[in-house]
């Protein structure tokens, strides 16, 4: 979808989009639409239940004494509650609407009403991001009725008093829709389709803004002795890879913030199988490396004044005849050991390696972790937050501030040596399992572990909001949601630039 944004002016064709607060009070621009239509609007209002509620919407087909296809009504709710998120699901909402109803173009006539705390600019930038969050697909396994699930809503021109504002406001934005927009897909991408190799050639086309890739095999792990992530992927016939990426837009000596991610690109369980239910949607299980693929991506494209590295471990979790198998003993990058009593706990394994690396070699201002990790960890938190781990107070705060500003929340979760009790192995350092509660919990202390003296570390487990099975939230057609991208671009954005 085509963004642009100009001073308000006459609309010669498709949607035209006007506001009301609630208590269905027209803004400037829906007064004028009004006039223009010959007082269609305030008809409308006595014969709908519109009232300005936040999203509501009242349609007018065809108005006569107007260009436009329509005039939408939107509902602002109340001025003082008019932020961000607050635009960004306004305008999705009538993307939404507008794409079942056939339109091909949207302008968004939406006056900033007095009272918000917005500033016109990002008022319109917000406005834009919703749109173009709205306008995801991924249809390109789709031979028939394109038509039914292809938008023509093609060009959405948004209104604004400061043009110049909203476009400097919409170039971070944009930034992070395409990071997100990439997570997304690789996310979606079907498994026979994305092996850790195909996985690895897709983050290498970062190398085009200005990032850094290296791709390390087995080989070169093996050298590194990275046990526990070359036993998960032993059974698979696809080889497994670690991808390092950087970004180098800070100050020469300054330390880099560290995302490490699980990129399980299909995780059957291995010889530990789950039951055919279990599996479907075990493509996803790379949604914390699609994640830090995704935030990368976003740092290089406004070009964040950050030195950022992003790190990923690239497996297929198979059953087959040189597999793992429970009651395997492995070694570890750290020199740690681990009993693998359950070949299907295998995202902490390859982050166990992952973490190692990246620690070792980096000496990070913090490192953050992103994985699909537990089931358990939507027991406790369903799909609303991500579960947060952390050492560090501090980086728990900015990450919990940073969950709310870019409306993807994390919810933070206790650590400590009772729960840590339950990961003793009978033979070996660590066992990869802990009891039946806590799920979530014992895999943070396992990943903890492997955390070193003085390392400030944070863990999230999404594995309840990188995609999403039942309903859809405002900003998130389909499947796969991109979360993570925005969260890290915020965080980032908000503390470690300049
Ligand atoms: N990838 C799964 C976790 C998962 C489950 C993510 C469902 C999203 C939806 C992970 O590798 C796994 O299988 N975890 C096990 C751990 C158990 C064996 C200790 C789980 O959660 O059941
Ligand atoms: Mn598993
Ligand atoms: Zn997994």
């Amino acid at each position: 979808m085509q963004l642009t944004f100009a001073a308000s002016g006459p609309v010669t064709s498709g949607a035209w989009i006007v506001g009301a607060l609630e208590g269905s009070q027209l803004t400037a621009a829906a007064a004028k639409a009004d006039k223009a239509s010959g007082g269609a609007l305030s008809r409308g209002l006595k014969v709908s239940r519109f009232t300005g509620k936040r999203g509501q919407t009242m349609d007018v087909l065809a108005p006569a004494g107007v260009n436009a296809s329509r005039i939408v009504l939107v509902g602002l709710g109340k001025a003082a509650d008019l932020d961000g998120h607050a635009a960004e699901d306004i305008a999705a909402g009538i993307v939404g609407g507008l794409s079942r109803a056939g339109e091909t173009t949207v302008t968004f006539d939406l006056d900033l009403p007095k009272g918000s705390k917005l500033k016109p600019g990002a008022f319109a930038a917000h406005l834009a991001m919703g749109a173009r969050l709205k306008s995801y697909a991924f249809n390109q396994y789709r031979t028939k009725d394109l038509a039914e699930h292809e938008s023509k809503l093609k060009t959405a021109k948004i209104s604004t008093s400061d043009a110049a504002g909203a476009k400097k406001a919409w170039a971070a934005l944009e930034a992070a829709a395409d990071g997100m927009f990439l997570a997304r897909d690789l996310v979606n991408e079907p498994p026979n389709v994305l092996s850790p190799a195909e996985f690895a050639s897709r983050a290498k086309q970062l190398s085009k803004l200005g990032v850094k890739v290296e791709v390390l095999g087995e080989a070169q792990m093996t050298k590194l002795g990275m046990g526990a992530l070359l036993g998960v992927g032993q059974g698979s016939e696809r080889e497994s890879q670690l991808v390092v990426m950087h970004w180098n837009g800070g100050r020469k000596k300054d330390a880099p913030v560290a995302f490490v991610g699980k990129g399980v690109c299909f995780d059957s369980g291995g010889l530990s199988l789950k039951p055919g239910t279990g599996m479907m949607g075990m493509k996803g299980d790379m949604g914390g490396a699609a994640a830090v693929v995704g935030a990368m991506r976003t740092l290089a494209a406004r070009k964040a004044r950050v030195n950022a590295v992003g790190v990923i471990g690239l497996v297929e979790n198979m059953p087959d005849g040189k597999a793992q198998r429970p009651d395997d003993v492995v070694k570890t990058m750290s020199g740690q050991t681990i009993e693998v009593l359950n070949t299907d706990a295998e995202g902490r394994l390859v982050l166990a390696d992952a973490l190692t690396y990246t620690q070792q070699k980096f000496k990070p201002k913090f490192v953050i972790d992103l994985a699909t990790l537990t089931g358990a960890i939507m027991v406790a938190l369903g799909n609303e937050n991500a579960g947060l781990f952390s050492n560090d107070d501090k980086l728990a705060d900015r990450l919990t501030a940073a969950g709310k500003t870019s409306g993807e929340p994390v919810w933070r979760m206790p650590l400590g040596a009772g729960y840590d009790k339950a990961i003793k192995s009978k033979i070996a350092d660590m066992k990869n399992i802990g009891g039946p509660y806590g799920g979530s919990i014992t895999a943070a202390q396992f990943l903890q572990r492997f955390i070193e003296k003085g390392q400030a570390w944070a863990h999230l487990d999404i594995a309840g909001v990188a995609w999403q099975d039942g309903e859809q939230k405002p900003l998130t057609p389909g499947w796969a949601t991109g979360f993570g991208v925005r969260l890290l671009d915020r965080l980032v954005a908000e503390h470690y630039e300049g």
